[in-house]
Parts: C-alpha cells; sequence; structure tokens
C-alpha cells in the first residue's frame, strides 16, 4: 500500500477502509464456526482466534500505510509511533455478541492526535453499516450525515448503558440501573460500546453511560458522537474518560448528570 498522508480525510479513508476489510474477516469467521475461545480478565470476558486475527490484519494495514504511527490495540498490540499520530482499536467490540452469533458486534478504529481523538470509524458487518467521522468534519453512517436526537424530557429517554466484566462492578452499576428506570422511557443494553456510541450518534437511542471502559471502546465512538452534536462528559459531568463516559444529546446531558448524582451521592 502507498503511504498515507497526515490529513484527517486520508486518515478517516484509511480507518473506513481497513475496518471495513476486518468487519468481512470476523463475519466470514462468524458464519464458518470458531475453533480457539478462551477467557481473559474474568470468566465471562471472553477472545477468539478472529479478535486476534482481526487485531494483527488492522495493524499490519495501519503499519503498512503509516509506519511512523504508534497503535494501541484491546489483544496487546502497543507500538510505540514518533509522527504524533496513535490508533486505538477494538478488532471486536462485543465479543460477547460475537460469540453467541448475536447481530452487534464490530470493528472500532479510532486516530488521535495531541489535542485528542481526531477521526473514527466503527463497522457493524452484520448490517453493513460504517459509522465515520473526523474532527470538525461532521459525522456519517454511510456516507449520510447523522446528528443526535432531539427528545429533551428525561422520562422519554431511551439509555444505552453496558456492565463491566468484573462482578462487583457489574453489581453496583445494575443497581444503579435499576434506581433510574422508573425515571426514563427504558434502558438498552445492546452489548457493544462502540456501536452503542454510535446509536447515540444517531438519535438510535438518546444518551449512552458507562464506566470501566478502556481506550479503544471509547476513542472512534467519541469522536462520531461529538461530530453527531453529542454532548460528551463523564458521569459527574466532567471531562470524559474511558473510566466513566456520559454522551447524551445536550438537553438530557445535565438532567442525566444530576439524576446519576441523585443515585450515587457519593460519586460511587
Ligand atoms: C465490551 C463491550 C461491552 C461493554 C464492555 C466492553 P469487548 O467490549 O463493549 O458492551 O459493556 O465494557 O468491555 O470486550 O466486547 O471488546
Ligand atoms: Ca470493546
Ligand atoms: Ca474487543
Amino acid at each position: 500500500m502507498t503511504r498515507v498522508p497526515d490529513n484527517p480525510d486520508a486518515l478517516v479513508d484509511l480507518a473506513i477502509e481497513i475496518g471495513r476489510a476486518a468487519g468481512r474477516l470476523i463475519a466470514d469467521g462468524r458464519r464458518r464456526g470458531l475453533t480457539d475461545v478462551s477467557s481473559k480478565s474474568t470468566p465471562t470476558d471472553m477472545v477468539t482466534e478472529y479478535d486476534r486475527l482481526s487485531e494483527r490484519l488492522i495493524v499490519d494495514r495501519i503499519l503498512d500505510a503509516r509506519p511512523d504511527d504508534g497503535i494501541l490495540g484491546e489483544e496487546g498490540s502497543d507500538h510505540r509511533g514518533t509522527s504524533g499520530i496513535e490508533w486505538l482499536i477494538d478488532p471486536i467490540d462485543g465479543t460477547t455478541n460475537f460469540l453467541y452469533g448475536l447481530a452487534g458486534f464490530a470493528v472500532s478504529i479510532a486516530a488521535r492526535d495531541a489535542d485528542g481523538p481526531l477521526v473514527g470509524a466503527v463497522v457493524i458487518p452484520s448490517v453493513d453499516e460504517v459509522f465515520s467521522a473526523r474532527r470538525g468534519g461532521g459525522a456519517f453512517c454511510n456516507g449520510r450525515t447523522v446528528v443526535c436526537s432531539r427528545t429533551d424530557e428525561l422520562g422519554a429517554a431511551l439509555v444505552a448503558t453496558g456492565f463491566s466484566y468484573q462482578p462487583e462492578r457489574r453489581s453496583r452499576q445494575a443497581a444503579r440501573v435499576a434506581a433510574m428506570i422508573d425515571r426514563i422511557r427504558d434502558i438498552r443494553r445492546l452489548g457493544a460500546a462502540a456501536p452503542d456510541l454510535c446509536y447515540t450518534a444517531s438519535g438510535r437511542v438518546d444518551a449512552y453511560f458507562e464506566e470501566h471502559l478502556n481506550p479503544w471502546d471509547l476513542a472512534a465512538g467519541e469522536v462520531i458522537a461529538r461530530e453527531a452534536g453529542c454532548r460528551v462528559g463523564s458521569l459527574d459531568g466532567g471531562l470524559v474518560h474511558p473510566g466513566s463516559v456520559l454522551v447524551a444529546n445536550p438537553a438530557l446531558f445535565g438532567p442525566l448528570v444530576e439524576l446519576i448524582r441523585s443515585i450515587d451521592p457519593s460519586g460511587a
């Protein structure tokens, strides 16, 4: 492959192209069947041969096109770069969905610079959707502009969330959801953080929150959500970081911070 320049449009095109190739690889693998499945951080945190094959494909292609960039990948890739651009990759986001043959798994690829997430692409192969954005350039699904919802009543808000693989964290997260369920329209637990962020960006849900994510879960969806007009922050209304993510349309962001604070007054 020829070298891809430092231009954000070229970087987002590269992320989309590589994400599509990885999406084809994992979707074909899912159809053929999985033979190598094991657990990682806890007995429910799974990894398959396709998580590793997808990461290898993505890393090889990025290094081919951008040999001086850094790369951090969920399945262990950790390349120091010299260009000032670092890629964050989740080769299969929603591995539990993938394992069970549920549709909601994705490939998430982002590049960031000194100012934060610069470009992102989230490929959802089972529905043939590609969400993408570059900083300052709007957000797209299959090339069409997406924008966040306009729901402005908390009681009408459809809110996505996710749960950590660690049992104690899951219990606390589930207790919070139980305490908020009668104040909102409903909860969705779709099983993949990057699509959750893209669905918030495109108004398919009104908001998404989760704690204890990793950088590769957040980076691509973060730039897509911001570019779609979402407000992006932490659960207490501060700056977003993978440990604490709240993304909502601007009308709902403040009310959700207040709701979460009323449930967890200590911020726990
Ligand atoms: C997980 C999914 C899930 C979220 C977890 C993530 P993985 O990523 O995004 O929806 O709730 O926090 O770890 O393990 O499927 O790549
Ligand atoms: Ca993930
Ligand atoms: Ca993953």
